[in-house]
């Protein structure tokens, strides 16, 4: 049996899943393997480090993956978008912002367009502006997100939505969870948490083993490390991470924080040059809990769809 799904017709992939974009996480490795694997795997154009984004591009090894923006960054540096699409990518994400006044020159560089979005209104807001591919992304997720919950997110777009392929992401690591999003009705799920405990993810080994340890329970929604990081993020999008001692020092304590932003921006940086995870954030969400090892982005995608054709003829909670 395979999963064929909207998805996989429009991609012209063989499994229902794309690998997040996710800033200097996902390089070129990460997406070529899934890619090669029959998913689509994104690059993460983050914040928009040209550099970092030229060499990941090439590092693809002109694998048939995509790059993925941070909608609100990609404004204050435009050209990004050039830079990707000169690479030929098969298909643009945007996240995190109006996409409409990039959606023609991705069109017409011939890639595919993927919306993110966090909220009704968002979906049909990209449906209308002519995104291919919707991904409804549910607070559970690793990295920004907004609050409305996965489930009942993809629910309601699916149902208002029938043209194009609407995508599920957030909280989603397995097999199970691939067959759940499928019965919801999307064509199929996005993920992040899951690769960034791969082989070839370019998160830290110490923070992948951090990810390992933790459940679900410990990870939190805030805005404490875009302020130390100096990152300005427009609400309503926080940043979900493992929960250490920065933020139990900082969390819900934001107007004192800003009144010793400097120094404390400076202690920041040094434990995230010395990867020290009580103090530095690892970006994951709650599906961090149901990472138990740390395989190859191939092993992950043939495990979901063994575990996930498996469910769907057996469901686990059917006697
Ligand atoms: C480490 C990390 C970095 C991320 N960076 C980005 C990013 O740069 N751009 C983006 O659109 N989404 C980013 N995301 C969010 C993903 O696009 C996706 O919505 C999320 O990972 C899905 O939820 P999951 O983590 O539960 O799989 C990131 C997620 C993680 C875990």
């Amino acid at each position: 049996m395979t999963l064929k799904t909207r998805l996989t017709e429009l991609l012209d992939i063989k499994h229902p899943i794309i690998q997040a974009p996710m800033a200097f996480v996902s390089g070129g490795a990460l997406a070529s393997a899934t890619s090669n694997a029959g998913g689509l795997g994104l690059i993460g154009g983050g914040y928009g480090d040209q550099e970092w984004l030229e060499q990941e591009l090439n590092r693809s090894h002109n694998a048939d993956i995509g790059c993925g923006f941070i909608t609100w960054s990609l404004v204050e540096q435009p050209h990004l978008l050039d830079v990707a699409l000169d690479a030929k990518p098969k298909a643009v994400m945007l996240s995190f912002g109006d996409e409409k006044p990039f959606i023609e020159s991705i069109k017409s560089a011939g890639a595919i367009v993927i919306c993110q979005v966090q909220t009704l209104v968002q979906a049909l807001a990209a449906h209308d502006n002519g995104a291919d591919v919707i991904v409804a992304q549910g607070s559970e997720a690793g990295g920004h997100a907004a609050i409305r919950g996965t489930i009942s997110l993809v629910r309601e777009v699916v149902d208002r939505i029938d043209t194009v392929p609407v995508v599920a992401a957030g909280g989603i690591a397995d097999g199970r969870g691939l067959a759940a999003a499928l019965m919801l009705g999307a064509a199929g799920v996005l993920m992040g948490t899951r690769f960034c405990a791969t082989q070839e993810s370019l998160m830290p080994e110490q923070a992948k083993e951090r990810a390992l340890e933790a459940t679900g329970d410990t990870t939190l929604q805030s805005s404490v490390v875009d302020m130390l990081r100096d990152k300005n993020w427009p609400g309503p999008y926080k940043l979900r991470t493992l929960q250490n001692d920065t933020l139990v020092q900082w969390h819900g304590r934001e107007q004192q924080l800003a009144q010793d932003i400097d120094e404390q921006r400076e202690a920041y940086e040094a434990a995230t040059v010395a990867r020290d995870y009580d103090h530095a954030a690892v970006i994951v969400g709650e599906a961090t809990g149901m990472l138990k090892d740390i395989p190859t982005a191939g092993e992950v995608i043939e495990e979901i769809i063994v575990e996930a054709e498996s469910c769907l003829a057996n469901p686990p909670g059917c006697l």
